[in-house]
């Protein structure tokens, strides 16, 4: 059944647990969720880019969300739109049946410029107001997400630099957090603190310098009744590079956000973690295997199928992890 955001994460602050939200394009990785969901008992977020509504459709979106929920009647589920840019798009999120979206006003309307702090006030404040008329939930954030190794800022879907940035820009001012949570009402708050979106976060394992984990704890000590938010924190995991790159892939080495990182994260108040990179790169794997394998096979459904496969079993291990698993 459907749940808001705000009721999902209450329950989640209560309950001591972070809950994670996997983006989707397709059905595939929409029925991949849910299977996750299904098997370890845990309620779910699905979140749609703008990207993702242009390449399947709001329709075919609406339809299929209506079309999860009637195959898991079981399963808690929040639909929600990821990285609004603007009132139109949150708006006519709503209007197909999200009933939660992110405005993100860290950025421009062009998802590339970074914006003022008054631009993200009245931008977020006008949308949490719109949506909370009709019930739905709002995520907003503050700062810039981007990396503190080369102090690049990042667009919106980690598709390209804003260019240089300061670390005041790149991590969330715990003081100007508990001002624009107070003032837009958000029931959720996204957060900078250094991780990025895709699958190039880090040079290197992640510390503390360059994963800025303490801010979160600053964040949670001003707000300790806000529901916060990590972008930008998929893993990466070894073996899933290795696979790509066993089957012909050329991905650098690379680092992500260490699972026991977000773990310690929901400690201190994360809620919501955002997860796209390691979802596309469990089954990009497997498309590779078998095309490496089976250079013969033609059948879509033979790459598919083990390649939801696989994303099922990355999203049951997020939902262990972050202790959703058993609170559906
Ligand atoms: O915001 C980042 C998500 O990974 C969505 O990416 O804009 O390529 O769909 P996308
Ligand atoms: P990843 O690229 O780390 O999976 O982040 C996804 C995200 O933050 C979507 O909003
Ligand atoms: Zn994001």
């Amino acid at each position: 059944a459907l749940i808001t955001l705000r009721q999902l994460l209450d329950h989640a602050a209560e309950n001591g647990y972070g809950v994670p939200a996997f983006n989707i394009n397709n059905m595939e990785q929409g029925l991949a969720i849910m299977e996750a969901a299904k098997a370890t008992d845990a309620p779910v977020i699905i979140q749609a880019s703008r990207g993702a509504r242009s390449y399947a459709n709001d329709i075919m979106l609406a339809k299929m969300i209506e079309a999860l929920a009637a195959i898991y009647p079981q399963i808690p589920l929040c639909m929600h739109q990821d990285h609004g840019n603007d009132e139109a798009t949150c708006m006519s999120a709503i209007k197909h049946g999200f009933n939660s979206v992110m405005m993100d006003g860290s950025l421009m309307g062009d998802a590339k410029t970074p914006a003022s702090y008054e631009y993200n006030l009245g931008i977020t404040g006008r949308v949490s107001a719109m949506a909370h008329w009709v019930g739905a939930s709002v995520e907003g954030e503050l700062g810039v997400l981007g990396s503190l190794e080369t102090g690049e800022g990042e667009a919106e879907d980690g598709h390209g630099a804003v260019g240089k940035l300061d670390h005041s820009q790149l991590l969330t001012d715990p003081d100007q957090a508990v001002d624009f949570v107070m003032k837009t009402k958000v029931d959720a708050l996204a957060i900078a603190c250094g991780t990025s979106h895709g699958a190039y976060k880090f040079s290197r394992k992640p510390t503390g310098d360059i994963l800025a984990m303490s801010v979160i704890e600053a964040i949670h000590k001003k707000l300790p009744n806000t529901h916060l938010v990590m972008h930008g924190s998929s893993s990466v995991p070894q073996e899933l590079q290795d696979i790509i790159n066993e089957f012909g892939g050329a991905m650098p080495q690379t680092f992500g956000v260490p699972v026991e990182e977000i773990v310690r994260g929901i400690k201190m108040g994360v809620r919501k973690v955002n997860i796209d990179t390691d979802c596309r790169m469990a089954m990009t794997g497997q498309f590779r295997k078998i095309a490496t394998q089976n250079p013969k096979e033609f059948d879509p459904r033979k790459f598919l199928k083990p390649a939801m496969d696989a994303m099922r079993d990355l999203c049951k291990l997020r939902l262990e992890a972050f202790g959703t698993a058993g609170n559906a």
